[in-house]
This record gives C-alpha cells, sequence and structure tokens, in this order.
C-alpha cells in the first residue's frame, strides 16, 4: 500500500540527494540549453536553472506588479558600501527592509568570534537557537562546530587562535528551509562587505549555501577538501556540521579537511 511522504521526510531526502552532490534539474522532457534565451556557458559542474514556462490559461504577472529584485540588489549594495565599520554594518543591515525574512525573525544574527581573525567561517542561515540568541552557530550544529574548531586548536573566544563566524543570511528562513537564490544575491553585498572588513586570511564555507553563494555553484560533496578562490582569498568549501550530525560517516571527510585548513593556516597565502 502506498503511503504519502511528510514534508519533513520528502526535505530530509532532498537535503540528503543536494548534499550528495544530486543538484541539477531532472525533468521530463529533455531540455535544448542552447535555445534557452540569455544561458551563458557555465562549469559542468555548476546547477543549471531552467525558466519554468507558465501553463497558456495561467495569468501573467502584470509588468511592474512586483519590484524587481535587482533594485533590492543595488540599495544592498549601496547600504553596504556606506558602512564605515563593523558596527555600521550590522547597523545597515538592520535597516534594510527588502528582505522578507527580517519580518519574520526574532533576531538579526551578525556575527560572533574576533573579527581580524586568520580563518573566517561561512554558514548558511541562523536556526532556531541563533534566531533567539542573536548569535550564528549556537545550536547543536554550532556545539559540534566548536569541538571541531577545538580539535585544531582554535575557537571563537580564543584570542591566540581566534576565528570569526558568520552567515550568508542574517534572519532565520521559515522552517529553516534553504535561502532561496534572490534573498542570497540580495544579502550577497553585505556578505562580501563584512568579509572585507574581516580581512581573514581565509574562507571556510560550511555546506552549499556559501558555496553558490561565493563560488557561483554548489555540490558540497564534490568541492569539499578542494581550495577555491572567491574575492581574492582561499576558500576551503566544507560539509556543514547540521549535515555531519546526520550523517556521522562523513566526519571522517571533516576531518580531513580540518586537518587541510590548519596546515594552510601555517602558510595561508
Ligand atoms: N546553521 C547555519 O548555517 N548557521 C547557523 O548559524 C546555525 C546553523
Amino acid at each position: 500500500m502506498e503511503s504519502a511522504l511528510d514534508y519533513w521526510t520528502a526535505k530530509a531526502l532532498l537535503d540528503w540527494q543536494i548534499e550528495m552532490g544530486a543538484d541539477e534539474a531532472i525533468q521530463d522532457k529533455t531540455v535544448n540549453r542552447y535555445e534557452l534565451a540569455g544561458t551563458a556557458p557555465r562549469s559542468a559542474d555548476a546547477p543549471q536553472e531552467v525558466t519554468p514556462q507558465p501553463p497558456t490559461d495561467a495569468p501573467r504577472a502584470e509588468p511592474g506588479s512586483a519590484p524587481p529584485p535587482v533594485d533590492a540588489i543595488a540599495a544592498a549594495r549601496e547600504a553596504a558600501r556606506a558602512a564605515q565599520d563593523l558596527a555600521g554594518l550590522r547597523a545597515a543591515m538592520a535597516d534594510f527592509d527588502h528582505c522578507d525574512l527580517k519580518a519574520g525573525a526574532r533576531n538579526l544574527v551578525f556575527a560572533d568570534g574576533i573579527a581580524g581573525a586568520p580563518v573566517m567561517i561561512l554558514g548558511e542561515a541562523p536556526g532556531r537557537d541563533e534566531d533567539r540568541e542573536g548569535l550564528p552557530f549556537v545550536g547543536r550544529a554550532g556545539q559540534l562546530l566548536d569541538r571541531m574548531l577545538a580539535a585544531i586548536d582554535r575557537g571563537r573566544d580564543r584570542t591566540e587562535a581566534p576565528v570569526y563566524i558568520t552567515n550568508i543570511l542574517p534572519w532565520r528562513p521559515p522552517q529553516n528551509r534553504t535561502p532561496d537564490k534572490t534573498e542570497i544575491a540580495m544579502m550577497l553585498p553585505f556578505v562580501e562587505r563584512h568579509i572585507q572588513m574581516a580581512a581573514p586570511k581565509i574562507l571556510v564555507l560550511m555546506g552549499n549555501t556559501p558555496c553558490q553563494a561565493l563560488l557561483g555553484r554548489s555540490g558540497i560533496t564534490r568541492m569539499r577538501g578542494h581550495w577555491a578562490r572567491a574575492l581574492d582569498l582561499p576558500v576551503l568549501p566544507m560539509f556543514h556540521p547540521a549535515y555531519l550530525l546526520r550523517t556521522p560517516a562523513a566526519k571522517r571527510e571533516a576531518w580531513a579537511d580540518l586537518l587541510t585548513l590548519r596546515a594552510r593556516l601555517k602558510d595561508p597565502t
């Protein structure tokens, strides 16, 4: 007898597939990508996007009925550019009204750790505990992150071996859903300015969302452990600690990546 999947089971299955790198759409009909308007050449690894076509009888949005996200991105760029220091950047983000997530969040989650640390860690977005406390990575995944960092003698409070921690989104998405591309694009100017001000030597990207934001692609299973570059900095993608909680067998790879990070910190250039 068939039983319908509940929402959380379906989401866990989808998350698992994305973590495994199965991040490209499979459709009923093949898509001729050469015929898609405005298709830019992409690397073989990049997820492909297909513009969904509305059914012919579906109502079409009136031109101008929704504000184009590009306005929000331009506003974010301008606000981020105008900020002079981290306190100013935090205030600019708190003032930014274009992202709907703000309305549903209890707190803006800005950062934790020591700005100026050689390692800056980027996660996805606050969860329930982070939203409540206003600090990144304080829930179960954050506690695992702290243990991982302690294993290579680092920590957010260790002045002699610090890290600095933030997220791509400063507001919790409802039900902890994955941030969408519009939200990421809108908040990216703040993230980039944040990185510029914190001036780390190395960026660590936890999971697919920061990889998508800063490297323009996801597929963490393929990407983890391989150095890349973004904003003229060396970048190390790693499995997200929340994934490691669900998949303890992947801690082996995470440990290898931590050793890679520790070795690079001796000579980060
Ligand atoms: N997951 C994240 O990506 N960030 C947090 O701050 C907490 C959980």
